[in-house]
């Protein structure tokens, strides 16, 4: 589309929106940004384009503002299957691989689909898992899916495509995993559904990695075709966080056009035929591909796959922290000062077991973190921290029913405990049981109405009272309609 406002007025659009929300539009785009604004004029109550630009020029933008503007000006554009190299290296040389190393002792994955607009992103990877693993049911796979647009997430959750979702997806594809609707759309199959769990995350606002959101501890991060639509700075701001949020040896895929060693300096650039991708190096070792489960046809005319290629040299891995005994000199034999320091170090190490297993699940060290957090409880069963702590563990772990018992448990020694009904109702979606979901979500915002909104909450890495309100608002508006949750 031709921009029809004046330069002057697109050039401090563009730089507001910039600022705003890390969205880049260059004079090249100027039309785009038009085009999004004047699509969120009738949200902000505008007749029209230029009166909606020069209000939001002059006007204070709260956050949500500055939200329902980025949802107007980012592209959803996705489809099954898309850009099939990445894929297939994807398939091919990280999945085997890892597939092969966690098969003889914990058979976990998790895999994040960063900017997934309407969830075909997410359930190809679903389908490329389901083909690769013939024992899935003994995996503890997590597909995370998280975008900013609440009505992309809930035609997400819902499963439901028109033709133009398949034009690039292999022949098989519909037959196998879709179900034809009686107007003529295609529903996926619950099986595949219900192995991605999909979220509301703004990466412009939000806190990740983080426990409260099952950001950490990821092995595969897809972000495609979100970064190139942002501002450098907001890029790497971005990546940064990716990187956190990756085990050590953890992978990010960007889409070929976005690959930069610049934007992406923190981790080590792989070079495939065709694509670079990212990957996070510490205690890596050059492995040799060991093929452990057929390769299916998924890709017509599949070339021969190139040996892995050599990663960066290993970096020691971050040393946990010994075990101090826990005990008391006796206070007899201190002055006060000592005595009051010694008091200090008691207190702390009495946080230290939590402390060990935020540390460790942060790490993807669930064994580790289960250990430590037992600890925890057995040294204070009433701290309902404790217990919320655990949940978030077990939710890592795919226990999904003691997860929830034990967030029962926060809200049995502290009903008030604001970020245990947001937990409940993430579980309960990722369930599909939109219904109790909507209850928590609901008890959430009814709770959070007694916290200021700059409070920050306990436990909940920096998340504020307001934030976490708007998050929860966001996540009720992308759940489905309960007429097609999944039972
Ligand atoms: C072009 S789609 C990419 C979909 C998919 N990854 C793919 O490659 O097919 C970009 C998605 O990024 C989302 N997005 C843009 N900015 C975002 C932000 N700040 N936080 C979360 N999601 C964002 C948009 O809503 C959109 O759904």
């Amino acid at each position: 589309m031709q921009a029809t406002l004046p330069d002057s007025l697109l050039s401090s659009l563009s730089k507001l929106v910039a600022t705003q929300t890390g969205l880049h539009f260059p004079p090249e785009r100027w039309g785009d940004l038009e085009r999004g604004i004047a699509a969120a004029a009738p949200d902000f109550n505008f007749p029209d384009v230029e009166s909606c630009a020069q209000w939001l020029l002059s006007a204070p933008l709260t956050r949500r503002m500055n939200e329902v503007l980025a949802s107007h000006l980012s592209v959803g554009e996705t489809y099954f299957f898309r850009e099939k190299l990445g894929l297939k290296i994807l398939e091919e040389q990280i999945l085997l691989q890892l597939l092969q190393s966690r098969r003889q002792n914990e058979r976990r994955l998790r895999i994040w689909s960063a900017g997934c607009s309407t969830g075909e992103e997410a359930y190809t990877i679903a389908i490329l898992l389901d083909r690769l693993i013939p024992d899935l049911k003994e995996w503890n796979v997590t597909i995370l899916a998280t975008d900013f647009n609440p009505k992309f997430l809930r035609k997400a959750a819902q499963g439901v495509y028109g033709e133009w979702s398949f034009r690039d997806a292999p022949g098989w594809l519909r037959e196998k995993y879709f179900m034809r609707k009686k107007d003529g759309r295609f529903e996926i199959h619950p099986r595949i559904r219900k192995m991605v769990t999909f979220s509301y995350l703004n990466f412009a606002d939000d806190v990740y990695p983080s426990l409260t959101n099952n950001t950490s501890a990821m092995d595969i991060i897809l972000c495609r075709n979100v970064l190139m639509y942002f501002t450098a700075q907001r890029a790497k701001q971005v990546a940064g966080n990716f990187y956190r949020a990756l085990v050590d040896g953890g992978w990010l895929i960007v889409s070929p056009t976005e690959a930069s060693n610049a934007l992406f300096s923190p981790f080590a650039p792989v070079e495939f035929p065709g694509a670079v991708l990212y990957r996070k190096t510490a205690d890596v070792r050059s492995q040799p591909l060991v093929v452990g489960y057929p390769v299916l046809p998924l890709f017509e005319a599949a070339e021969a796959a190139p040996p892995l290629p050599p990663v960066v040299p290993a970096e020691p891995a971050p040393a946990i922290l010994p075990v101090l005994p826990n005990e008391a000199t006796p206070a007899a034999n201190l002055s006060a000062g000592q005595a009051g320091q010694a008091q200090a170090r008691q207190a702390d190490d009495r946080g230290m077991p939590s402390r060990m297993a935020r540390n460790c699940a942060n790490q993807g060290r669930l064994a580790e973190a289960l250990e430590w957090c037992e600890q925890a409880i057995a040294a204070d069963r009433l701290d309902p921290a404790h217990h919320y702590l655990l949940a978030t563990i077990l939710q890592e772990q795919g226990r999904h029913d003691t997860a929830i018992q034990s967030l029962m448990r926060a809200l049995y020694l502290d009903p008030d405990f604001v970020l245990a009904h947001f937990a409940l109702g993430n579980l309960h979606q990722s369930q599909g049981h939109y219904r109790q979901a909507q209850r928590h979500f609901e008890n959430t915002l009814l709770l959070l109405r007694q916290h200021p909104p700059e409070e920050t909450l306990p436990e909940a890495d920096g998340l504020t009272a307001g934030r976490l309100a708007e998050i929860a608002v966001a996540l009720l508006e992308s759940l489905p309609q309960p007429a097609v949750a999944v039972a």
